[in-house]
């Protein structure tokens, strides 16, 4: 059996993990929350992807479901999650399970994060538990993948 393969994509502002805001993001660099990803789940074959501009954001999701072989996507949207049609209709479009994932619980912050324009397209959302989050967003993926989600 060939391994899993699974998308890690991250948008704007998430590559400032480790120096941004640590009290809200915590101390791990979106580097260290990548390679903790790749050493817990060995089996799976990991693409990890950040970008601060949306339209590459929208070109990787194609470019997965194009490709074909890819299992699902662990999305950090960053604050896209709040007002990104683009980025909900490129979620619409495709066929691959998506879930989103926050490290924050954004339904604790401010009034404007507790709207996701992408949660109603996702198959489900992680948030509040630091980088744990990305951790539980591929377990469940893997649960969907292997038919038990
Ligand atoms: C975030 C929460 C968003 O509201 C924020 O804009 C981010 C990070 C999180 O991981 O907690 O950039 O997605």
């Amino acid at each position: 059996m060939s391994a899993i393969s699974l998308l890690v994509l991250n948008g704007p502002n998430l590559s400032r993990l480790g120096k941004r805001e640590p009290e809200v993001y915590g101390r791990r660099t979106l580097d260290d929350i990548n390679r903790e990803l790749a050493e817990s789940f060995p089996a799976v074959a990991f693409d990890f992807f950040q970008s601060e501009d949306e339209g590459a954001l929208l070109e990787k999701l194609f470019h997965a479901e194009d490709a074909g072989g890819c299992s699902g996507v662990v999305l950090n949207a960053g604050a896209l999650t709040h007002y990104s049609i683009a980025l909900r209709d490129a979620i619409s479009a495709i066929t691959i399970p998506v879930v989103e994932v926050h490290l924050s619980n954004v339904s604790a912050r401010e009034a404007f994060r507790h709207k996701s324009v992408i949660s109603e397209v996702c198959v489900g959302v992680i948030s509040g538990f630091g980088a744990n989050s990305y951790h539980l967003g591929v377990r469940a993926l893997l649960d969907i993948a292997l038919g038990n989600g």
